[in-house]
């Protein structure tokens, strides 16, 4: 798998990310295979996001002979989906590992300010024992992420990563400020943010087009 690591910002850049992103941002894309391109992209971004992941040995027996094998150690994973857009990476990363506890916090932007207003949250009771992912496709000014990773941390997680799709500059750099300690995982910078704070070239409202809502 392709990365660039620097600065706690790591971007993605498999071929077949690339790929299935440009489809996703493609405007003729309809709701049906822009939600299933979401949830197959998100698989392959996950093989970057937990690769360092921790195993354990186990003893089983394969119909050949027993063998110590490795498996994931511990109490493992939990997804976080920012609502709305965040569900359509989370369909994805749910069926890769079916076992992790989900949490979902609702954020949406307010269209005048730009500012991040919470109206959900519902996390695991054990979030604190996990690795957590925070999960949204679009990291704009980086308010919403910011915020949703910082109501994760008041929960008492400790390791966390956040994963998008698509990031602008801006956004980067005013996450990183609030959480420079979270690793960050995209499959594409873009150039900036438009005056409606809309990434560019970017894909437009992501939850718009997931569920199929304007
Ligand atoms: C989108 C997106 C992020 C946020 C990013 O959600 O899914 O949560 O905008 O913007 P920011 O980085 O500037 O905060 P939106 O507010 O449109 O809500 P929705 O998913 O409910 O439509
Ligand atoms: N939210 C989106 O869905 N898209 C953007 O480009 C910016 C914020």
């Amino acid at each position: 798998m392709a990365r660039r690591t620097k600065g706690g910002l790591t971007v993605i850049d498999h071929p077949l990310v690339e790929h299935k992103i440009t489809l996703i941002r493609d405007r003729r894309t309809p709701t049906a295979v822009f939600r299933r391109l979401l949830r197959e992209t998100a698989m392959l971004m996950a093989y970057e996001v937990l690769r360092d992941l921790e195993l354990e040995d186990v003893a089983i027996d394969t119909p050949v002979c027993p063998m110590i094998a490795r498996k994931l150690a511990g109490k493992k994973l939990c997804f976080v989906s920012v609502l709305r857009a965040g569900d359509g990476l989370l369909q994805g990363l749910v069926e890769l590992v079916p076992s992790a506890r989900v949490g979902h916090v609702g954020l949406y932007r307010d269209p005048k300010t730009l500012l991040p207003v919470t109206y959900y949250c519902k996390l695991p009771d054990d979030i604190r024992a996990r690795t957590v992912i925070v999960v949204d496709p679009m990291l704009a000014t980086g308010g919403s992420a910011a915020d949703a990773v910082a109501k994760v941390k008041s929960e008492g997680a400790r390791d966390v990563r956040f994963l998008a799709l698509i990031a602008a500059p801006e956004g980067i750099e005013t996450f990183r400020k609030a959480h420079p300690e979270v690793p960050v995982f995209i499959g594409a910078l873009d150039q900036k943010l438009n005056e409606k704070g809309y990434i560019v070239p970017g894909l437009g409202d992501a939850g718009d087009r997931l569920f199929g809502t304007k």
